[in-house]
């Protein structure tokens, strides 16, 4: 559950970036997050991940206060969710393999059972045959599953896509979102932002709208 309680978020003496959200994700949904360009969509990420404290309100993730949360446990709810982040945030100078083991050699999981989980996520993805590629030999599509890969390598209870199909063509989109579908339904909680209205309307998933960051709309599951 992800819960959000009141949340504005100031970012120096200027305007609001968040204005008094209130927010309320169940355990298992897809939800979309959409609105123009610079609403507050990766804020909301940033503070799900408490890579930002808010300048008011309460967030709740599972049976955590994530604002009070003692800075020891930060590494737990970093494990708890995965993050595509907008700009996919791969390196370069390291292979898909070695890009996607790398969460699992911060927490010393040992080597064989890195490599077996690495290639399982890798294969869910459609991606295993380019595991020893490096990221500038990959299409816009492909990199979009090594960054889904990673996320996922810790088995996160919740997934934040940021605008997963930003850069692609409507095929490529398509299968991304069906992607994050398939895992959606075997129980991860999906939070997924985007301006691709077309998926948004086929998909029939909850659309959340943010508007110069204010929450304007919280349409439920059509489906
Ligand atoms: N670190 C920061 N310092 C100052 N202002 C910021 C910072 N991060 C975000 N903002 C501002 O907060 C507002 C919301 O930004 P945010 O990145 O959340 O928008 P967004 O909805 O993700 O936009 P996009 O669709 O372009 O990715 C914007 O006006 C942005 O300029
Ligand atoms: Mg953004």
């Amino acid at each position: 559950m992800i819960k959000l309680e009141k949340v504005s978020k100031k970012f120096g003496i200027g305007y609001n970036a968040l204005f008094d959200i209130n927010l309320s994700i169940e355990k298992g949904e897809f939800v979309f997050l959409v609105g123009p360009t610079g609403s507050g969509k990766t804020t909301i990420f940033r503070l799900i991940i408490r890579e930002l404290l808010p300048t008011e309100g309460s967030i709740i993730i599972d049976e955590w206060d994530i604002i009070n949360l003692p800075k020891q446990k930060i590494p737990h709810l970093r494990k708890k969710i995965g993050v595509v982040f907008q700009d996919l945030k791969l390196l370069k100078d390291r292979t898909i393999f070695e890009n996607v083991v790398l969460p699992l050699e911060v927490i010393n999981i040992k080597p064989v059972e890195a490599k077996q989980r690495v290639e399982e996520v890798l294969e869910s993805v459609g991606i295993l045959e380019h595991r020893d590629k490096f990221p500038v030999q990959l299409s816009g599509g492909e990199l979009q599953r090594v960054a889904i890969a990673r996320a996922l390598i810790l088995s996160p209870d919740i997934l934040l896509a940021d605008e997963p199909t930003g850069n692609l063509d409507d095929d490529t989109s398509w299968e991304i979102v069906k992607l994050l579908s398939a895992i959606n339904e075997k129980g991860t909680t999906i939070l997924m932002a985007t301006h691709d209205t077309d998926i948004v309307k086929k998909l029939g998933k909850r659309i959340i709208g943010l508007d110069k960051g204010r929450m304007v709309k919280d349409e439920k599951h059509k489906k």
